[in-house]
């Protein structure tokens, strides 16, 4: 409280500093494992306080994984191979979505995102009444850094998706793996398009989002980069791209969910199988422990800390500090609706590729998830079920 009230009488930009060097000490503290945090820690630091995503172009980011080849050509997994073929079929056309609707953002007949998603009123205690325009405007404002971040998500998922395909070592992998690379290519066309000739705004990289994108690309381990790109960040983007399809009134923006989704849920189910068999059958149980501490800690990256910043500092930043923001933020419906269903799917996964044994459930039951435990994983899911 006190801190609070001293925090207050700073001007904005030292007190936003004060704010991302303590919120950037706490997601260090908090972990156990100390290669946990030699694996996070680096990239933690590159996105939270050096804020390299916001730096400009280009953003390099050096990766030590090795190329895996097999000149024997082995057919030696009949769930990727089934996998790829269904990959195959589901190829769909961006350029054939409805692009010819206009959208409007801004008209309360047909919205991206309902009022309802964000309690306004709790921030109004702190910034004064908005009109309904302001209101209108503010949601706006929300659904297209949410549409940013989907975006900047699948630029990483492409990369991702290309390195995992370079280093997985079964051969049915790879062929599947180069399907997912074009899938992410094709989101990344989509999602793009969107924003720019329906919305006309593209927000920043969030930080946290960075971190985690940072952390996958610089491991050398490929089972690293699996776990993160296939299983956390698609579990993230479920997620999220559930929760927008459910809740948008806008027809081009559901069109285009729908069949990113139908995508997404192939991409979880090929990490699953990946994993599974690796981390129980491959793995020393030491191995395994890292791997466990890891998805819990980047779990709670992706529970506590997409706090919107970006809408926070155009909107509310000379208003309000930011831990009355994330009061906002982590009060908001709709938000609370996507951490849901981000880890509905994302906790059965993690129980279904062996990282969630009994050792981790206490921490697990301590922030609230373990009523996720027994929902179906990606490999017993079918696509309708997630839409
Ligand atoms: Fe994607
Ligand atoms: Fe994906």
């Amino acid at each position: 409280m006190i801190v609070d009230t001293l925090l207050q009488r700073l001007p904005p930009a030292v007190r936003r500093k004060v704010d991302e060097f303590t919120e950037a000490a706490d997601v260090a503290s908090h972990i156990r494992d100390p290669r946990v945090l030699r694996a996070l820690g680096p990239s933690a630091a590159r996105g939270l306080l050096l804020k390299r995503g916001k730096q400009g172009v280009p953003n390099l980011m050096p990766s030590g994984h090795a190329a895996h080849f097999d000149w024997t050509y082995p057919h030696d997994n009949a769930e990727m191979a089934t996998l790829y073929k269904r990959a195959k079929q589901g190829q769909w056309d961006g350029d054939d979505l409805p692009w010819h609707l206009d959208v409007d953002p801004e008209n309360p007949e047909v919205r991206l995102l309902p009022e309802s998603f964000f309690d306004i009123e709790i921030a109004e205690k702190y910034a004064g009444k908005l009109s309904p325009k302001e209101r209108t405007r503010f949601i706006h404002s929300m659904s297209a850094w949410m549409l940013s971040q989907f975006l900047h998500g699948e630029q990483g998922a492409l990369m991702a998706s290309a390195q995992v395909t370079e280093s997985v070592q079964s051969f049915d992998g790879k062929l599947y793996g180069a399907t997912q690379v074009m899938d992410e290519a094709r989101h990344v066309e989509v999602f793009l398009r969107y924003l720019e000739s329906k919305l006309g705004r593209l927000y920043q990289i969030n930080d946290n989002l960075f971190t985690i994108i940072d952390a996958v690309m610089t491991d050398s381990r490929w089972d690293m980069k699996f776990l993160g790109m296939q299983i956390m960040v698609e579990g993230l983007a479920l997620g999220a791209f559930g929760t927008m399809y459910n809740v948008t009134e806008e027809p081009l923006l559901k069109d285009l969910l729908r069949n990113v989704i139908r995508d997404e849920a192939r991409h979880v189910h090929y990490g699953v199988v990946a994993l599974r068999q690796h981390i129980v059958g491959e793995l020393s149980e030491s191995e395994r422990q890292e791997r466990e501490d890891w998805a819990f800690e980047v779990s709670m990256l992706m529970r506590n800390r997409f706090m919107m910043y970006e809408v926070y500092e155009e909107w509310f930043e000379h208003c309000m500090t930011r831990a009355q923001w994330r009061e906002c933020v982590l009060a908001a419906p709709g938000l609370e609706m996507f951490r849901s269903r981000m880890f509905a799917r994302l906790v059965p996964n993690l129980r279904d590729i062996g990282l969630l044994s009994e050792r981790i459930m206490p921490a697990y039951q301590a922030i609230g998830l373990m009523r996720y435990f027994d929902g179906a994983s990606a490999r017993e899911l079918e696509v309708e079920s997630l839409l």
